[in-house]
């Protein structure tokens, strides 16, 4: 394996990482673009080409039980065997299981069934403004921390709502879905992770309970839709279910949620762009593409190499040996001048942001984006609409997961209307 020494190096324990990390992707970029990380035992792939071209390469596995061991990945298989009871997820699986159990979950996702929960989504946004104006007051220039108050707890709400989960269960839902996002992070240390195991249990034992009561509900949810869901008579076992809920609550919350609140510091910062949407709200759908590109959720997916694969880099050319685990980097290729041009670091409304990879690419590409631009959607034009003259009140505090970019907090001012 070529590991030689290199200046650049991956490090998201770097102080201003969480921050902005893609100042250390434009010198992974420039200097050593296929990187070999100590700390992953992996390589850090940041330049666009090399991204899109591996995420749609059919000679690339998403099994980490593919890869030659390494600590990492073997205390990553100990915490799936231990956590999940045998059912596998679709984003870990190649075909043909993928695009057997891709198939059985796609439905409720496609632009149509999307559509057509615009207005549960509308309503359940209104209904969290409202309960803050009744906490803060109407029109009372008040301070709040929109993380904990607005972002978090809707995505949440609204996909236990289209799976029909009891009111009164969601708040614990939140928590879960945390330590799920959090168990994606390939460093950390055992105490967290033995935590991280026992709520994933948890989690996964109420949802067993809840598919056993939904069978024979005729409720008209996703979840019963999922329970009876059958291709070429072959349908989900209840593990299976189960595992792909747990994926969708946490593919759907965190980016999300991340995705909004990322897009709220990127308007801070760009004045003249946030001026231009407020006049023109046609301009919403470019302006969340270029936002995805700008400052998008997803840092990093995982794959592992079947065959060597060789790189022209700055450096000469790289070996990455086949067993090895690759960590591409969406953001980073979202931030690549040689794709996006001189002014990449910048938001601009008015340009074609399109070929962002935030949403992956090829067989796994995401499966929620429709319902993800819904969601993101409604959710900013609530805050450009009901949250006058926004402003910050203080500085962002970054979440320090290196998957799953996002804030922590985001202290605003605002005019709740
Ligand atoms: C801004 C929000 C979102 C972003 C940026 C995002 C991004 C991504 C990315 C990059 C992947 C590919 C992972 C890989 O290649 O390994 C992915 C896959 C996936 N996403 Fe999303 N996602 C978002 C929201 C959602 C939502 C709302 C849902 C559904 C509730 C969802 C469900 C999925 C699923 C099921 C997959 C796996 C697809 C497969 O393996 O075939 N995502 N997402």
């Amino acid at each position: 394996m070529s590991s030689p020494t290199t200046r650049a190096t991956f490090d998201p324990l770097e102080d201003g990482f969480v921050a902005w990390p893609y100042d250390q992707y434009r010198r992974l970029r420039a200097e050593d673009p296929v990187h070999w990380s100590e700390l992953l035992n992996a390589w850090v792939i940041t330049r666009y080409d090399d991204v899109n071209a591996i995420l749609r390469d059919p000679t690339v596995s998403v099994e980490i039980d593919k890869a030659e061991p390494t600590p990492n990945t073997r205390a990553e298989i100990e915490r799936r065997n231990a956590t999940t009871e045998g059912g596998r997820t679709l984003v870990l699986l190649d075909d043909p299981d993928h695009a057997r159990l891709r198939k059985l979950v796609a439905k409720p996702f496609r632009p149509s069934e999307i559509e057509r929960l615009a207005q549960l989504v509308h309503d359940r946004v209104d209904a969290r403004v409202e309960e803050l104006i009744a906490r803060h007051g109407r029109d009372e220039v008040v301070e709040l921390d929109l993380v904990a108050e607005f972002l978090y707890p809707l995505p949440v709400e609204i996909f236990c709502e289209m799976l029909g989960i009891p009111q009164e269960d969601q708040p614990i839902f939140r928590v879960w879905v945390n330590c799920i996002a959090r168990s994606l992070d390939p460093v950390m240390d055992a105490d967290e992770r033995d935590e991280l195991v026992l709520r994933i249990i948890e989690m996964y034992a109420f949802l067993q309970d809840l598919v056993d009561t939904k069978r024979g509900s005729g409720d008209n949810d996703i979840l019963t839709a999922l329970i009876h869901a059958e291709e070429d008579g072959v349908a989900l076992t209840r593990e299976e279910l189960i595992a792909q809920i747990m994926t969708l609550y946490v593919a759907g919350h965190e980016p999300t949620a991340g995705l909004v609140g990322n897009s709220v510091v990127a308007l801070f910062r760009f004045p003249e762009q946030r001026a231009l949407l407020e006049a023109d709200r046609s301009m919403l759908r470019p302006a969340m593409t270029e936002l995805l590109r700008y400052d998008g959720p997803n840092q990093f997916v995982r794959r592992v190499a079947l065959r060597d694969m060789t790189f022209e880099t700055p450096r000469g050319n790289v070996t990455v040996p086949a067993g090895a685990v690759l960590y591409l980097s969406p953001a980073s290729a979202n931030h690549d001048e040689a794709r996006w041009g001189p002014t990449v670091e910048e938001v601009d409304f008015t340009r074609d942001a399109s070929g962002h990879l935030q949403f992956g690419a090829g067989i796994h590409a995401c499966l929620g984006l429709h319902l993800a631009r819904l969601q993101a959607e409604v959710m900013f034009s609530a805050i450009l609409d009901r949250f006058a003259d926004i402003e910050p009140a203080g500085e962002p505090i970054w979440s320090t997961r290196m998957v799953i970019r996002g804030l922590q907090q985001l202290p605003v001012r605002a005019r709740l209307r």
